[in-house]
Parts: C-alpha cells; sequence; structure tokens
C-alpha cells in the first residue's frame, strides 16, 4: 500500500529521464499497488507513474466501462471526453476488439476522438478480467509514431499489474 509516508520518499535515482523501459517500472516497484485493492485509487497512482517516467506524452489515464460506455477515470494531462461509446475512437475499438491498439497517427485512424488536438499518436491496452472488458488503458503523446513495441509490452504490463491488484 502507498501510505504518504511513502509517497513521500524520494523516487529511485534510476527512474526519471531514463530508457522508454524506464516508464513502465510499475509493475517492478513493489509496493506501490501491492496490498491496495480501490481500483480509482491505483488507477490515480498508475496514471501518475506514467505520466511522471515516460517521456514525450500529453495525455496517461482510464476509462472504465459502464454498460456500453467508456466513462473516464483517473489521468494525468488536460481534461479529456468524458463518455466514449463502446466501438468509438481508438478507446471504443480498443475495448470493442478486445486488443491492444498501437496507432503510429492518429490522423490516419477512422473515428479517433480528438481530446486535445496536439495528440499524433495513440496507445489503448482493454484491462480484461475473465474475458470481460473493465475498462482501457490510454495514452496519447504529441510525437507521431511515439509507441514501439516495448511501450506495447510497458503498457501491458501496467494494466496487468492494475487487474492483478485491483478488487
Ligand atoms: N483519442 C481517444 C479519446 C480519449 S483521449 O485521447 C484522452 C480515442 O480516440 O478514443
Amino acid at each position: 500500500m502507498l501510505t504518504a509516508t511513502s509517497a513521500a520518499r524520494p523516487a529511485p535515482q534510476h527512474l526519471p529521464g531514463t530508457t522508454l523501459q524506464g516508464g513502465y517500472l510499475l509493475p517492478d516497484r513493489a509496493g506501490l499497488l501491492a496490498g491496495e485493492a480501490d481500483p480509482i485509487a491505483n488507477a490515480a497512482n498508475a496514471a501518475a507513474v506514467l505520466w511522471q517516467y515516460l517521456p514525450r506524452i500529453n495525455w496517461a489515464g482510464f476509462y472504465f466501462l459502464r454498460g456500453e460506455t467508456l466513462v473516464l477515470g483517473p489521468f494525468q494531462g488536460k481534461p479529456a471526453c468524458v463518455r466514449i461509446p463502446l466501438g468509438q475512437g481508438v478507446c471504443g475499438t480498443a475495448a470493442a476488439r478486445r486488443e491492444t491498439l498501437v496507432v503510429p497517427d492518429v490522423h490516419d485512424f477512422p473515428g479517433h476522438i480528438a481530446c486535445d488536438a496536439a495528440s499524433r499518436s495513440e496507445i489503448v491496452v482493454p484491462l480484461l478480467r475473465a474475458g470481460a472488458v473493465l475498462g482501457v488503458l490510454d495514452i496519447d503523446s504529441p510525437e507521431p509514431d511515439r509507441f514501439t513495441q516495448a511501450d506495447r509490452a510497458g503498457c501491458e504490463r501496467v494494466a496487468a499489474a492494475w487487474l492483478a491488484a485491483s478488487a
């Protein structure tokens, strides 16, 4: 569980401004999500870690499925679209297909929902538990083709860590 005391502890020296993988140390950082089952608190901290350590991004956060609609959850970045119907935009498409989508240029994605006109590339990982879609993890970048296969693996690890920890 992340307590006020542990939150105040300085981040490990090897984390900031290092490699791409550095942005995805969340699942390896024993203690951040471990022991805490609240899904909203865990999503908030997961978004904060991504935002703090992943370079060249302009949004990182969660949407949760409510009925047939993805509803905005904890995030870092500019205020975003609150509701995205299943099957629409990159988020709704990833959720409907139940697969990670890496979009090198959002201008080329039919139906992309531009919450921030500066966004150029995007990765969306569905949060799947026992075949059910709980929501998505979404990260945007102002840089075209920002997200690599290493990023896909890293984002999927973050999603898995959130799923494992959260009730
Ligand atoms: N671009 C997303 C919408 C969410 S924002 O990027 C935060 C989409 O097309 O689903």
